[in-house]
């Protein structure tokens, strides 16, 4: 399956730029906020970076690992290390037919056992490749909604500029919110230019594409930030608001509020969806993927802190309320730029936006470039038609999340079809997409990838892949050689506990929490 021809990232720094990139999304600087500041603030904080380091880090070096060895697609990867696996994937769907017919028992929910069964028969007839097919797809359904809302962000971006956001009542900013996203056409030009973005960045490959546009779009994002950051914190009166993010209240925080940090941590690194394992193949190997990963996550949780702090001190300090969940971004924050003294709400709100608009366009290049190697590994197709074809379907696909955010006036049949899978359907059709991928696929798949590494390929051999020599560089006369080697052989050695029994056990439990199977 691999192919010599691959290409390969033409630096660490753009490797770990691009891996930020898919990583630093919509969820830093907009979900991260707001639930945080929900579930009790830094205690909260101090429970999500348990998370990133118990669970996100291990799966996230899975994942590396994983496409390194493999130097394949999510498909290629499973099957790779599948040889010799035959009777454990047909255990796993044993189990999966046994899960299936208690869910139907005992929770009579007949849509949920029949996509069990049917996922353990596919695993029956093809093994463990159906998990990598899997992760391929739920990147492009993924997309297919988050090109919506990226679409709304660049919109914002341009109202920013044309003096389109230049309200300060929370009244007028609900009604040009309300305007763009019930408008099904209006978001469906967003989303169009984001998806055309993204293939745009997509169609020059790996190193003059992602890479290129990922170690452009990166550090202008984190000086956007920090500029933010510096004019929230110096407005007189945003104390209230460092204290509201960042103050533990262990009061506040529950056991619902640790699940959601451990859920929020793989959705903030982008786990579970092949994305990392596409990431790692195209990594040489002489690049150390421990180090790597570390300054990713780095990265990832810097950002969400960043963006809090951009944030709630504005809001505190502009006396606007932060309890708005969802809307705060899109509603809330516009007026409180447009309050801050000197008048220059609509330069902190095309900063906001821009920063944005760029979060959110390299996680989309990430789940686009995940389709588009298993396109290129699996059919004849070359690079540049398979990023017009996926980019013309997914956008196809998005056509539904862009009509649908608002309400079901257009999507009646899906609907009926929803309502007999998941039982009830509450939000619009992008709201259940979002909380269907984030919430169920996700953690399933982290959990699929953990075993996988972890009992299936063989901790062991993953955690070679973890160790990096340089050939001709290092040698073992050499004493900061030797002290690398030692640090490699204690961190590889916790991994390996971490990916067979931690991680695996903490991710079950995240699902079944997520998925209302167990409750508190
Ligand atoms: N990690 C991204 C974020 O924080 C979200 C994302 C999830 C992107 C899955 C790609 C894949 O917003």
């Amino acid at each position: 399956m691999a192919t010599a021809k691959r290409e390969h990232w033409g630096s660490t720094w753009g490797f770990i730029m691009a891996a930020a990139g898919s990583a630093i999304g919509l969820g830093n600087v907009w979900r991260f906020p707001y639930i945080t500041g929900m579930n009790g603030g830094g205690a909260f904080v101090l429970v999500y970076l348990g998370c990133i380091l118990l669970i996100g880090l291990p799966v996230m070096l899975a994942e590396f690992a994983m496409g390194r060895a493999s130097q394949s697609d999510p498909i290629g990867a499973f099957k790779h290390f599948s040889p010799g696996s035959e009777l454990i994937s047909k255990c796993f769907s044993g189990v999966g037919l046994v899960l299936a017919a208690l869910i139907a028992a005992f929770s009579h929910n007949f849509g949920l056992a029949s996509i069990v069964a049917l996922v353990s028969a596919a695993v029956w007839k093809w093994g463990f490749a159906v998990a990598g097919f899997f992760c391929s797809l739920v990147a492009m359904l993924i997309l297919s909604y988050y090109a919506v809302i990226g679409g709304w962000i660049l919109i914002y971006s341009w109202e920013s500029f044309s003096g389109g956001l230049s309200f300060t009542g929370t009244a007028e900013a609900e009604n040009l919110f309300v305007n763009i996203a019930t408008n099904g056409w209006i978001s469906t030009i967003g989303m169009l230019a984001y998806m055309l973005i993204c293939g745009f960045v997509c169609f020059f490959g790996v190193k003059k594409g992602v890479e290129l546009a990922s170690k452009i779009m990166m550090p202008v994002l984190f000086v956007l930030i920090l500029v933010l950051v510096v004019r929230s914190l110096t407005l007189p009166g945003a104390n209230a608001g460092v204290q509201f993010f960042l103050a533990p209240d262990f009061n506040n925080l529950s056991v619902k509020g640790v699940l959601e940090a451990l859920g929020h941590a793989f959705y903030s690194l982008s786990l579970g969806m092949g994305i990392l394992i596409t990431y790692g193949s195209y990594l040489p190997r002489d690049r150390n993927i421990f180090t790597s990963s570390l300054f990713v996550v780095l990265c990832d949780t810097l950002l969400a802190i960043l963006a809090g702090l951009a944030i709630f001190p504005a809001v505190f300090a502009m006396g606007m309320s932060p309890e708005q969940g969802p809307s705060l971004l899109f509603k809330v924050l516009p007026c409180t730029f447009n309050s801050m003294p000197g008048s220059l709400g609509w330069l902190w709100n095309g900063m906001f936006f821009i920063l944005m608009s760029l979060a959110a366009l390299t996680s989309g290049i990430s789940l686009l470039e995940c389709g588009v190697s298993t396109l290129t590994q699996h059919t004849k197709l070359q690079r540049r038609p398979a990023v017009i074809i996926l980019t013309v379907s997914i956008s196809l696909v998005a056509l539904l999340s862009a009509f649908g955010a608002a309400s079901w006036k257009y999507l009646m049949p899906l609907k009926n079809v929803m309502e007999r899978v998941l039982g009830s359907v509450k939000g619009s059709f992008l709201d259940e997409l979002d909380y269907i991928c984030s919430n169920w696929i996700l953690p399933l798949d982290g959990l699929i990838i953990a075993l996988f590494v972890g009992w299936v390929w063989g901790a062991s051999k993953g955690a070679k892949e973890l160790y990096t020599v340089r050939q001709g560089k290092d040698n073992y006369n050499d004493a900061k050689f030797l002290r690398k080697v030692f640090a490699q052989n204690i961190s590889v050695t916790v991994w390996t506990y971490f990916v067979r029994f931690i991680a695996p056990l903490l991710v079950l439990l995240t699902f079944l929490f997520s998925a209302g199977i167990i409750k508190f």
